[in-house]
């Protein structure tokens, strides 16, 4: 690795979060946070876990039975025919299971075909493990879905995999069980892997949430990739899981795994433990609540960005992905790409944290993204901060 990293770019996301740590009295709509604290069955067995003295070792892939729960809960929740629960692997949050996912299944300069825009870590990640990222655009006309006809036509003989992430972040799609198998069938025929990030799995507003690991044939060659973060508030806890049915590439993830974390914290295994086995009203309450706030936000942006921002209600996920309209003219002096100018300008005049969609790939210039996930009270403070800015 050593000086390749030289040529892995950071994600701006990171620069921003340096950004408004300098910032007085800040609106953290930059980072992909929720503000709801985990449910009680997660923060009981945690502290149940201290108490029994869960501090040793355990194993690489997962305690057993936070493995045998989130295998049962793919099966009957994902529909994917996960035969046995050595086909599972608990990771230390998402972005670790992306990370040995494609460490583990890559070759160098094998292409994998992502979306763009899309969160800036899988890029990273394919880059990290010697591959080419290949980006297709997401079209915002067709609701930030992929045209499966340009998608077809972005593979190569090099192509190895292709990376899908619904619903989508930064802009909100969530693909369609037609698109899915249009998708599959690509797969197929190309003989081509899948990553499957399904981060937002419980964030679908409008449309299903579906598993293209769990159609006919396609578990033998999808890595679904699952995370606690979104879904029951443990972001910082850092818990998710993947499954991998073939025994060679499953045999080279499990010691990325190894060589990386030795194991996932047993702790946090047995708090997210209590979380899968818990009641799970609270995940769509977290769903309900989301929704409340994409509609508060939607409804504010327009009176405040005063058309200067626009665009759709997303379908999924927690984020506003806002075109920025082509006759608003950047403060003197401000950077080139339209996209880092919004932002530090939002940033420095009305304290309120977002992120340049060029960060997300060349398809995210001109918009713009803010996490809805956040209190109510802050988004209002920071609709009111927006109107204020534009009216100056
Ligand atoms: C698309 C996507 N995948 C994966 C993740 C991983 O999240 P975590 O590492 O917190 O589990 C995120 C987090 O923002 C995400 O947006």
């Amino acid at each position: 690795m050593g000086a390749f990293l030289d040529s892995v770019p950071f994600s701006g996301i990171i620069r921003i979060r340096d950004m408004m740590y300098g910032v007085d009295k800040p609106f953290r709509l930059d980072q992909g946070d929720v503000s709801f604290d985990a449910p009680d069955t997660v923060k009981q067995a945690l502290i149940q876990a201290v108490h029994d003295n869960r501090s040793h070792y355990v194993q690489t892939t997962g305690i057993p039975p936070l493995v045998s729960a989130v295998a049962a809960k793919m099966r009957s929740k994902n529909g994917i025919p996960i035969g046995n629960d050595e086909e599972v692997m608990v990771t230390a949050g998402g972005i670790h299971g992306v990370y040995v996912a494609t460490q583990g299944l890559l070759e160098p300069g094998d292409e994998v075909i992502f979306p763009d825009p899309l969160w800036p870590p899988a890029a990273g990640c394919i880059q990290a493990a010697h591959a080419v990222p290949v980006p297709c655009p997401l079209r915002e006309s067709l609701g930030w879905r992929w045209d499966l006809d340009e998608l077809e036509r972005a593979v190569t003989p090099k192509t190895r995999a292709i990376y899908i992430n619904s619903p989508n972040n930064p802009a909100g799609g969530v693909l369609t069980r037609a698109d899915l198998e249009g998708i599959a069938a690509i797969a197929q025929r190309h003989d081509l892997w899948v990553f499957s990030d399904e981060a937002y799995e419980d964030v679908v507003f409008e449309g299903e949430h579906v598993s293209i690991a769990s159609f006919p044939g396609m578990y033998e060659r999808t890595i679904p990739i699952y995370t606690f973060s979104k879904s029951y508030a443990m972001t910082g806890l850092r818990l998710a899981y993947l499954a991998v049915k073939d025994p060679a590439v499953r045999d080279r993830v499990r010691k990325v795994l190894f060589y990386t974390v030795s194991s996932v914290s047993s702790l946090v295994q047995y708090g997210g433990l209590g979380g899968v086995v818990g009641d799970q009203s609270v995940v769509e309450q977290f769903r309900t609540e989301l929704g409340a706030r994409r509609d508060l936000f939607y409804d504010g942006i327009r009176d405040a960005a005063r058309g200067i921002l626009t665009g759709d209600k997303p379908a999924g996920a927690f984020y506003a992905f806002l075109r920025i309209a082509d006759d608003w003219t950047p403060p003197k002096g401000a950077a080139d790409s339209r996209s880092w100018a919004m932002t530090e300008m939002l940033i420095s005049r009305g304290r309120v944290g977002c992120i340049p969609g060029v960060d997300f790939g060349a398809n995210g210039e001109n918009h713009i993204r803010f996490c809805f996930a956040r209190d109510r009270k802050e988004l209002e403070g920071a609709l009111e901060s927006i109107k204020a800015v534009f009216r100056g």
